[in-house]
């Protein structure tokens, strides 16, 4: 893995970079996990260290609506699809916003109908959009905005990576891993139709390029191409470079050890803030932590759990897929709940997952609620009532959810594993390693020891809440990335 500069001691870099920053989901426009609060951190810090940095996204007109609809800076025809560039802002974030209403305007979520099912056509719905990105990247297609780096994230930007480095003159390309379990796979025949329709690269079927065992694959083209690759944690930078959670690229990613590096994520210090939040009724921090279980007791009422404040609450807010682990705190509910834990979980997905939380939330009413859909207030809530969060995540590439937690003095309970081991450890929470319901249990244990021991959980909770996961170090990690590029492209 190659070294990433030590940003604690970096000079603030004196360029200033266009980043083209391609995204499909956009924290609070829209948002199905943590890449949308990602993006929009990331850009966000990028911008206060001076970068001109314009995030580029599909727009799904159906699902957010900016404030104000923007101006057309440029127009083509991709696909035999016109496609309009808007202008946007969110707050102090530019943004382009790529308007195809047949294949953008659609309910549910950037990826499907909200139910479950993926759009049929996503190998078109993205082979344009990576496209169009790869088009905006060109010198002439936007006045006043050559990007110097093409930042693109996901399987879903991936395609952008082999048409930007075919262009002579070209910006640097990054590519940043976040879940090397969202692959982008689709028949052979995607291949040949989006060849035909937004030429693809007949060179490119082939098991070094787009091919994976017969299928094509998005994320290959981002793995393969782009001049530099990122992931998300140092621990899952490692991982993915195994077998076991390579998912079938680990290989690959062997092959090009020497260009991935591993930025760990950061929070937005300025929407999760204990003291500020317009989302919880009552604000502390470290030194006022009593404050906190004011809100527990209106979590609780809310909730429809029994309003006692020494009682345990654990919260979980997930999407509810095998990654996460939440069937292991499903196995776990009975011994959990002998112990005397609350459960308040927040989430949707998988439906045996769903059913299995809702019938937990019928059994032991007044010990466990469930909560289905997206409920991005009720996140910061759960975040600033409950005393623990449980992520048993089988796999994490960095997860924000326990960083939050940190912060609102909420004590995590983790699985060792990606980010989670890198941002959790014994002075700010509980981590276990076997992905079991015994080992979870075990863990939860251990939390409701410390948690009896009112000196001992204060430490715990101010620990975490004086960590610095803020935005600006990764910012300045990013940012000696796009300067190696930059200086590798001669921008
Ligand atoms: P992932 O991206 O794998 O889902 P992360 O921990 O990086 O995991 O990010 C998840 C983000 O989505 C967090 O901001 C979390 O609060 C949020 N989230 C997940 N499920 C829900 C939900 N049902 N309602 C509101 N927010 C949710
Ligand atoms: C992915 C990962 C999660 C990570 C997020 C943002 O969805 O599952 O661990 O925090 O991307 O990078």
């Amino acid at each position: 893995m190659a070294d990433v500069p030590n940003s604690a001691q970096a000079p603030t870099v004196n360029a200033r970079f266009r980043v083209l920053l391609a995204t499909s989901e956009l924290a609070p426009w829209v948002k199905s996990g943590g890449l949308a609060d990602v993006a929009a951190g990331l850009g966000r810090a990028l911008g206060r260290r001076g970068h001109d940095v314009r995030i580029v996204m599909p727009y799904y007109e159906t699902q957010f609506d900016p404030a104000q609809p923007e101006r057309v800076v440029a127009s083509s025809f991709i696909d035999g699809y016109r496609i309009d560039v808007l202008e946007a802002r969110l707050g102090d974030l530019s943004a382009y916003l790529l308007r195809c209403p047949a294949l953008y305007a659609r309910p549910g979520t950037p990826y499907g109908d909200g139910a479950g099912a993926d759009w049929p056509d996503n190998d078109e719905r993205f082979g344009v959009f990576g496209r169009a990105v790869a088009w905006l990247a060109d010198r002439h297609a936007l006045r006043g905005f050559v990007p110097d780096v093409v930042h693109l994230n996901d399987w879903p930007s991936a395609l952008a990576a082999p048409f930007v480095t075919a262009q002579p003159d070209r910006p640097g390309v990054l590519f940043t891993i976040h879940n090397l379990g969202y692959q982008g796979l689709f028949p052979r025949e995607s291949f040949d139709r989006l060849e035909t329709r937004i030429g693809l690269d007949r060179s490119w079927w082939s098991p070094a390029a787009l091919e994976f065992h017969g299928r094509l694959s998005f994320i290959k083209a981002g793995l393969a191409f782009a001049d530099r690759l990122s992931t998300v944690s140092t621990g899952y930078a490692r991982e993915i470079q195994t077998d076991e959670l390579g998912f079938g690229l680990g290989g690959l990613l062997r092959q090009r050890a020497g260009d991935l590096h591993a930025i760990v994520n950061g929070i937005d210090t300025d929407r999760w803030d204990p003291a500020r939040d317009p989302l919880i009724t009552h604000h502390y921090d470290a030194d006022r932590l009593s404050v906190k279980s004011r809100n527990k007791a209106l979590l609780q009422r809310e909730l429809g759990l029994e309003v006692e404040s020494r009682r345990p609450l654990a919260a979980v807010i997930s999407r509810l897929v095998p990654q996460k682990g939440i069937d292991l705190v499903a196995d776990a509910l009975p011994e959990l709940l002998d112990r005397g834990l609350q459960l308040a979980a927040l989430g949707s997905g998988a439906e045996d997952i769903e059913r299995r939380l809702e019938r937990a939330g019928i059994d032991h009413s007044g010990k466990v609620a469930y909560r289905g859909g997206m409920d991005e207030a009720l996140a910061h809530r759960l975040e600033a009532g409950a005393d623990l969060l449980l992520m048993p995540s089988r796999y994490e590439p960095c997860g924000l959810n326990q960083m939050y937690s940190m912060r609102y003095g909420t004590v995590p309970v983790v699985r060792r594993t990606g980010g989670l081991a890198d941002t959790v450890d014994a002075a700010t929470g509980f981590l276990f390693d076997e992905p079991t319901a015994d080992a979870l249990v075990q863990a939860v244990g251990d939390a409701l020891d410390a948690y009896v021991d009112s000196e001992r959980w204060l430490r715990l909770q101010q620990n975490g809440m004086r960590r610095d996961f803020s935005w600006n170090r990764s910012a300045a990690d990013y940012e000696g990335l796009y300067g190696d590029l930059c200086d590798r492209h001669g921008r």
